[in-house]
């Protein structure tokens, strides 16, 4: 037998879905009538709705897990492009590993979790991720873009919502992923926060950068992400959670209530909280609490949550794709807190030239 090649598993590629084509509002309506997901999921999916249509309510977007490479990259654009979605927090692997990734050029392949060769997949040097397949040295590329714009940038600690907006900068000058997350977050200025941003392809460019420029470097500066989270939360007061997966995310964002407090500003709880897991709350772990419990801590309001039990990439088109085929997104003004960080930048650079000018 010939002997095979990447070329023989590297064939039919991830297409990301595109909920616009499916008006499901008359299903998930359904669902109301009938007895536990689908009920479950039908609220959330009117709670989503009415986050959309509550025009004091700005919407965080939380995610871990896998879900762009598994087909879902198409959604959180389009929640961007369509005034969805105000901020995202998010896993390093969905926006470098992934989105990042796809921007380059690169895809997600059918992959197979049944009768995989994990042995053979990685001399072939093919990543799998359950019945999907990634291309190991296509993936050194997005850590050596993510080298070369580190050693682009004035050294200086960064929060990783600013470093993310040049990534999205560099993908417009190269002229490259139009179709994703992180263009899109770029242009439509909606802050893309990765609260653990070496923990993914970014790591590596980071480790080269840093070693390579012992003195004077980019660092990446997370208290600044929680800063600029908790100042996107007070000034918006009223906040919807969407939370898909569990994981850090979901803490960042439940906790900027907690923060705002500490800060003597007068922050409600997240009005709205949505999450969808598989994760359940046996274990006392993060992923699996759930939103009554987060209210014990002051950080979610237990009026209009709803946690759905089950897997993202067949539950997320449903209740994103309801609240998209209802409309009343089409009233929602852009936040643009992008712009709203960059002014509060201005403001302590300028306050960091007068201290430099009276110790002069
Ligand atoms: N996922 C990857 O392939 C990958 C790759 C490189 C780096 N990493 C890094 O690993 C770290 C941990 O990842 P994480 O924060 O995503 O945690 P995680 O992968 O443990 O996911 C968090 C929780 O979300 C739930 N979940 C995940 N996928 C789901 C889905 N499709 N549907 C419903 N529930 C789902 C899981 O039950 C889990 O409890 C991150 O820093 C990430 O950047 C992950």
């Amino acid at each position: 037998m010939a002997k095979l090649t990447q070329k023989d598993f590297l064939k039919g590629t991830i297409k990301h879905i595109d909920m616009k084509k499916y008006n499901v509002v008359p299903m998930v309506e359904a669902f109301e009538n009938m007895a536990y997901s689908s009920r479950d999921l039908a609220r959330a999916s009117k709670i989503y709705h009415q986050m959309l249509s509550d025009k004091n309510c700005s919407i965080i977007l939380c995610i871990a897990g896998s879900l762009i490479s598994a087909g879902l990259k198409k959604i959180i654009v389009d929640m961007i492009q369509n005034n969805m979605v105000d901020a995202i927090v998010s896993n390093g692997a969905n926006i470098v590993d992934q989105d990042f990734f796809e921007a380059l050029g690169y895809k997600h392949y059918l992959g197979t979790p049944h009768n995989a060769d994990d042995n053979l997949l990685r001399d072939l040097h093919i990543d799998r991720i359950y019945d999907t397949y990634i291309n190991e040295d296509e993936l050194k590329v997005c850590d050596e873009t993510v080298h070369k714009i580190c050693n682009s940038l004035e050294p200086r600690p960064y929060s990783s919502r600013e470093f993310i907006w040049e990534m999205g900068k560099w993908l417009e000058k190269n002229k490259k992923g139009k179709d994703s997350v992180v263009y899109n977050a770029y242009k439509y200025g909606v802050p893309v926060f990765v609260p653990a941003f070496s923990d993914c392809s970014a790591g590596f460019g980071f480790v080269a950068h840093q070693t390579e420029h012992p003195t004077a470097h980019v660092t990446i500066d997370s208290a600044k992400d929680f800063l600029e989270l908790t100042k996107i939360k007070i000034k918006a007061k009223e906040t919807g959670l969407m939370m898909f997966s569990g994981g850090v995310p979901k803490n960042f964002a439940q906790d900027t209530v907690v923060a705002a407090e500490i800060l003597g500003a007068d922050a409600p709880m997240h009005k709205y909280a949505v999450q969808i897991t598989v994760a359940d709350e046996r274990d006392g772990a993060l992923s699996g609490s759930t939103l009554k419990e987060a209210s014990s801590w002051g950080k979610v309001s237990t009026a209009l949550e709803q946690m759905v039990y089950g897997e993202c990439t067949t539950l997320i088109p449903l209740i994103i794709g309801y609240g998209y085929h209802k409309g009343a997104w089409k009233k929602r003004k852009a936040a643009n807190y992008v712009k709203f960080l960059q002014d509060e930048d201005k403001k302590v650079a300028a306050l960091k030239a007068k201290e430099n000018k009276a110790k002069k």
